[in-house]
């Protein structure tokens, strides 16, 4: 009994809080000053001195720290090898490298913070709109390099502490596992990104002087605030009754899973 109440209370805790987004109840402002819960991420967007290297764009206001972005340089940034089928190309690389720029350092996520429950952070962005013109650069830079996942954020081998291929799967080339530039960009993080066409607001990784993703973020902030309309405590209403429910049954229980 005790442990399956113990069990029945992790589930409803973790179904209660699935169910909110990132984005509940935040003002356009609050979403626009936001970094994702991560372990090197600051807790809100702000002006570096120098940001180095490929993430000198964001130095204006970034969600990292200049160490951080001199880390990320270095091979094995959060354990993470790229090379795990052999040496990356040069031009691959750097755009990877331009990715974790963005991953540390964008102030621009926030409407599209999900939570998660890793190690490393507790929201990911999912669905982030990048161009068309941006994707298939990157993936032109690295679909003849090879990898053996057609999904580097779920589909590795963990035990060494590192990433590596799991039995099983081969060395192939991007194309192979990828086929195509949009599901490259879309699965590669599992699902962080979407590719739209330039012509309608999107994500660049380039860039130099203003940040161009701005706009996109306030225009989606914009949007999910008037999608709430007047709705908003009418949503929060049926989790509440949840957590009351299961608050009132876990009394009855006599709290057997605090023991
Ligand atoms: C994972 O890697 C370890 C060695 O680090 C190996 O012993 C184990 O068999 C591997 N498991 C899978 C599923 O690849
Ligand atoms: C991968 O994406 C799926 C679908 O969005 C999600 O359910 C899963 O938790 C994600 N896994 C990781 C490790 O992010
Ligand atoms: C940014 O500036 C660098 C150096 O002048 C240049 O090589 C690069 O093409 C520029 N990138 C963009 C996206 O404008």
């Amino acid at each position: 009994m005790k442990v399956f109440s113990a069990v029945t209370f992790v589930l409803l805790v973790a179904c209660v809080r699935g169910e909110s987004a990132v984005t509940d109840g935040l003002s356009v402002e609050d979403m626009l000053d936001r970094c994702m819960d991560g372990r090197h991420h600051k807790t809100q967007p702000g002006p570096e001195g120098s940001l180095y290297n490929q993430c000198a764009p964001w130095k204006d206001r970034a969600c990292c720290r200049a160490s951080t972005t001199e880390q990320l340089h270095q091979p094995l940034w959060l354990n993470f090898d790229w090379h795990h089928c052999g040496q990356l190309s040069e031009s691959c690389e750097r755009h990877f490298k331009q990715d974790l720029c963005f991953y540390e350092c964008s102030p621009n996520v926030g409407p599209w913070l999900v939570p998660v429950n890793m190690q490393i952070r507790n929201e990911r962005f999912a669905g982030v709109p990048l161009c068309a013109t941006d994707c298939n650069r990157w993936w032109t830079a690295c679909k003849d390099d090879m990898t053996c996942s057609g999904n580097w954020g779920v589909s590795w081998n963990w035990t060494s502490g590192q990433n590596t291929c799991p039995h099983g799967a081969e060395c192939r080339t991007f194309q192979d596992y990828f086929g195509t530039p949009s599901n490259f960009c879309r699965n590669i993080w599992n699902g962080s990104f979407e590719v739209v066409d330039d012509s309608a607001p999107c994500f660049t990784q380039w860039f130099n002087g203003t940040n161009p993703n701005d706009r996109v973020a306030r225009l989606r902030a914009e949007e999910i605030v008037s999608a709430r309309g007047g709705a908003v405590t009418s949503a929060s209403a049926p989790r509440l009754l949840v957590v009351a429910i299961f608050i009132a049954m876990g009394l009855a229980m006599g709290l057997d899973f605090l023991n």
